[in-house]
């Protein structure tokens, strides 16, 4: 079946996820800022990676407005965030990005990321900062809080080709 995967990508670690998917399919791969002049008529497979953000999947809106004009085709979301990915946080943040009827019409995952502090602009070091020092100054954290407190102060990768994998094995179906 011939897939587009499109992403959008702040700092890359998204980029890179969409890139393995690509190869290991055989899929065309755009940026979100490329897809505009992309014809999707010919893909029977779309799928679509963006970034956490504040507890929101950043240009999600994007895609959404697409999902009925592409009913026939394969669809996929996939999710990159600082979490890792047995975060307890990961479900329920996922379950309330997408209406019941847009998870029947498309598959949604998750895949860790980390944090690129380097590669980020201004406003974002600042907020993850702020929340960075929120996090640590929080009383009774839960043990995952604690690991993310020691974690999010500086910049880590916890990407991993085998996140891909549940994303492969839909789209091969
Ligand atoms: C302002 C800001 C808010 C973020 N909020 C979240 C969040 O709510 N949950 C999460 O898991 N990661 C969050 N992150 C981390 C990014 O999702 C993470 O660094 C991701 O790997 C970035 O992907 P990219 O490199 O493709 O831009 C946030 C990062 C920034 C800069």
């Amino acid at each position: 079946m011939k897939t587009v995967v499109i992403y959008h990508s702040q700092t890359g670690f998204t980029r890179r996820y969409a890139q393995w998917i690509a190869e290991a399919v055989g899929a065309d791969c755009f940026s979100l800022s490329q897809a505009k002049g992309v014809d999707f008529s010919p893909y029977g497979a779309v799928v679509y990676g963006s970034w956490a953000c504040a507890g929101k999947i950043r240009k999600l809106g994007w895609f959404k407005s697409r999902i009925r004009g592409w009913s026939g085709k394969r669809l996929a979301v996939f999710c990159v965030g600082a979490s890792p990915a047995e975060s307890p946080e990961i479900e329920p943040f996922l379950r309330r990005s997408f209406t019941d009827e847009e998870r029947e019409w498309a598959a949604v995952f998750y895949c860790p990321g980390g944090l690129n502090y380097e590669g980020m602009p201004l406003p974002s070091k600042l907020m993850m900062r702020a929340f960075a020092k929120s996090t640590r100054a929080k009383k009774g954290k839960t043990p995952e809080e604690e690991v993310m407190a020691g974690m999010i102060g500086a910049s880590y990768d916890i990407a991993d080709q085998r996140y891909i994998e549940p994303i492969l094995a839909y789209l091969r179906g």
